[in-house]
């Protein structure tokens, strides 16, 4: 038991770190970083917890009589005070995959071998480990990526703010079916910009992962040529939108890997520009917003829906910040104006009830159309 093994161990694990790194988890990614999704649905997975929930016990039971102590009958990796600490000190007791652990390939010796139902509890861990351990510190920067989670069979929604704070507001929204006994459908597959910024996505991937953490990554890659820009204030399809996922088992968990995700500062959707915002956001906060917050009485407050409390409304057009954040809500409505037809602007067809546009929010009476267009018209013509 001398060096060779140490460096045989060694170049096992080189390659397998390469390998999981190419579904954008190299070992010690997991855990720690602020790359994990903390979804409510996927309760974060913790392998130091269940080291201690689950393999501690059986290693202290099994093993520990000889192993609790350095300098003891055998070495010491489960000495005292945490014996994770210890046994991660001596390579290759837990290395990348089980198949190459120590404590879980080492049978019969002077002391027992792990029994029957033991070992697939410590194989599992050790997976687990390997995925989720916290990050070392002189990782190099990973892949962006989503950690697993168990998809509900319906609606889910995937908060990209986990990624970074610049994607803060965005999600990727998908209803998930089971299609036969092993095939998860996505559909709806849709991508939500934040209200000022939109995202560039390139090459996500999704991966889905057995109750063991084994990784299968979609086996045709069905995104490899996606590359698309999703404008501020914007929900569009992710690639075409849907996604069939093979050899899915009830409980699985899936996750996504992106070559590139960022934030991306561009053009609204109809032509408003974000970045620069707006030219005149004083005559915004004159002139609009007292029509948009109900402070000047329309029969609709528009700010009631679009500026929080209906999910909907704020997804498809924010009036976030009217007051607190100005500039904001100005480059945000601006998307909804055109300044070189003032009575053009979807702002005024929404709520006019002659447009024939479908408005979830109801329409303005004739009177109220008229105040609401001439006070915001004020300000539409100053962003010329
Ligand atoms: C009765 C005492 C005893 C018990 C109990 C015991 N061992 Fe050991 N173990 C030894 C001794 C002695 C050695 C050193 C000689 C050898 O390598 O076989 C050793 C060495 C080892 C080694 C290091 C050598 C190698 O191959 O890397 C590992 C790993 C190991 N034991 C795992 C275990 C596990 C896992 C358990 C519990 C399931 C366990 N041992 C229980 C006595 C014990
Ligand atoms: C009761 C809630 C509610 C109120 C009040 C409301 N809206 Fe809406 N609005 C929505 C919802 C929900 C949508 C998205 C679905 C739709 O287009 O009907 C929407 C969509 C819009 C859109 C289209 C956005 C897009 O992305 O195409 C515009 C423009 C709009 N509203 C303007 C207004 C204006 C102006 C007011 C105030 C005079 C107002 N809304 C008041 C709920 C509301």
């Amino acid at each position: 038991m001398g060096r060779p093994t140490f460096l045989a161990l060694a170049s096992v694990l080189t390659l397998s770190a390469g390998c999981l790194g190419s579904y954008g988890l190299q070992p010690g990614d997991g855990g720690a970083k602020d790359g994990g999704v903390t979804m409510d649905l996927a309760p974060a997975v913790d392998p130091t917890a269940d080291y201690h929930a689950k393999v501690e016990p059986i290693l202290t039971t099994a093993c520990g009589g000889c192993h609790n102590q350095m300098g003891g009958v055998g070495i010491g990796f489960l000495a005292p005070p945490d014996t994770l600490t210890s046994l991660l000190s001596f390579p290759g007791l837990v290395g990348p995959t089980p198949d190459v652990s120590r404590i879980y390939v080492k049978g019969t010796h002077e002391g027992p071998a792990l029994t029957a139902d033991q070992k697939p509890i410590v194989a599992a861990w050790i997976s687990e480990w390997n995925v989720f351990k916290p990050a070392p510190m002189d990782a190099g920067a990973p892949k962006p990526y989503i950690k697993p989670f168990v998809p509900v069979m319906g609606a889910n929604s995937v908060d990209l703010s986990v990624l970074d704070s610049t994607l803060a507001g965005m999600t990727i929204t998908f209803t998930a079916q089971l299609v036969g006994t092993s095939t998860l459908e996505l559909t709806q597959l849709m991508v939500h910009s934040a209200p000022t910024m939109g995202v560039h996505i390139a090459h996500p991937l999704f991966v889905t992962w057995d109750a063991q953490y084994n990784p299968t990554p979609d086996p045709v890659d069905s995104f490899s040529n996606d590359d698309q820009t999703v404008n501020a204030n914007d929900t569009q399809p992710l690639g075409p939108g849907q996604l069939f996922l093979q050899g899915y088992a009830t409980g699985d968990m899936i996750n996504i890997v992106f070559t590139t995700i960022e934030a991306k500062m561009g053009t609204l959707g109809d032509g408003g520009v974000v970045g620069s915002g707006c030219k005149n956001v004083g005559s915004f906060t004159m002139n609009a917003v007292p029509q948009l917050n109900g402070s000047s009485g329309l029969g609709l407050n528009c700010a009631s829906c679009h500026a929080g409390g209906n999910q909907s409304a704020t997804t498809a057009f924010s009036m976030v910040g009217l007051t607190s954040a100005p500039a904001m809500a100005c480059a945000s409505v601006r998307g909804e104006v055109s300044p070189t037809s003032p009575s053009m602007s979807t702002l005024f067809k929404n709520v006019d009830a002659n447009s024939g546009v479908a408005h979830q929010g109801g329409k303005l009476s004739a009177g109220d159309l008229t105040t609401f267009t001439n006070a915001v018209t004020i300000w539409i013509n100053a962003e010329k």
